[in-house]
């Protein structure tokens, strides 16, 4: 098993469709029984899949002894399993600094996924609690980055909170090769993976689907395959 996390520390860069998108690949592609946990409040991950009601709050897991495998949910994608996220995940960072055990969220996901090939975690933003407990949980961090000065910064605190612990991957994410910063920040790290810009991705919020089951063809369709392939090179080197 092996636990992917979908985590930068700025919000609205692509986190949540990247982590999508992802286990789309992982389950759909790469026939891995693989399990998506939305660790955000804001709970867009769960609503993309539609993610059935739940018999336990999600904070559930954190606070009460709780078998995580018991919030495990099917979706709608063969082989895609998904703990859900929902409003009483708001204060997580402080529930898991109460807690004071830091591989809490590592067992959990230890525990939930003894029946899963691969595990994508999609964090909120910040550098808080949450942040910790699912650095320390993953066996590889994917770090969505749009070209421009500000989000390059945000990358860079990323990686020297995250420091030698875990291996990092940047993905370029929202790239339009038509401005000359997008370019100009590909040329500078010509290997970090890319995800273009594109209204086929946006569409996902409409059509509550990964894009792989509606426009699986298209470049962006292409770039997230790709990107997968590359995780699973990481991982098995
Ligand atoms: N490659 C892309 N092309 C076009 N739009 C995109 C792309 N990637 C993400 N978006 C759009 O950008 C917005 C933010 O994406 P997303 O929700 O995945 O970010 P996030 O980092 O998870 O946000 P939050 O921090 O709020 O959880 C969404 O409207 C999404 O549809
Ligand atoms: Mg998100």
């Amino acid at each position: 098993m092996a636990t992917i996390a979908i985590y930068s520390l700025k919000g609205g860069v692509g986190k949540t469709t990247l982590a999508v998108n992802l286990a789309w690949c992982a389950a759909s592609l790469s026939a891995r029984r693989t399990l998506l946990w939305d660790l955000d409040a804001q709970g867009a991950a769960s609503w993309m899949l539609h993610a059935g009601p739940a018999r336990q709050p999600a904070s559930a897991l954190f606070q009460k002894d709780v078998d995580p495998a018991k919030l495990v949910q099917p979706t709608a994608v063969a082989r895609l399993d998904l703990i859900a996220a929902d409003a009483s995940l708001r204060d997580l960072d402080r529930q898991f600094h109460e807690l004071d055990r830091k591989k809490r969220l590592r067992k959990l996901v230890e525990s939930a996924a003894r029946d899963h090939d691969r595990v994508i975690l999609d964090c909120p933003p910040g550098l808080g609690d949450t942040a910790d407990q699912a650095i320390r949980s993953a066996d590889l961090i994917v770090v969505p980055v749009i070209p421009s000065p500000l989000s390059a910064r945000a990358y860079a605190a990323v990686t020297d909170h995250v420091g030698a612990r875990r291996p990092i991957l940047p993905v370029f994410v929202m790239v339009d090769r038509r401005r000359a910063l997008h370019r100009a920040a590909l040329t500078a790290h010509p290997a970090w993976p890319v995800i273009p810009m594109a209204s086929a991705v946006e569409q996902m919020a409409d059509r509550r689907a990964p894009i792989g089951t509606y426009a699986r063809a298209s470049p962006a369709a292409t770039a997230f395959a790709d990107l997968w392939r590359h995780i699973e090179q990481r991982l098995a080197g």
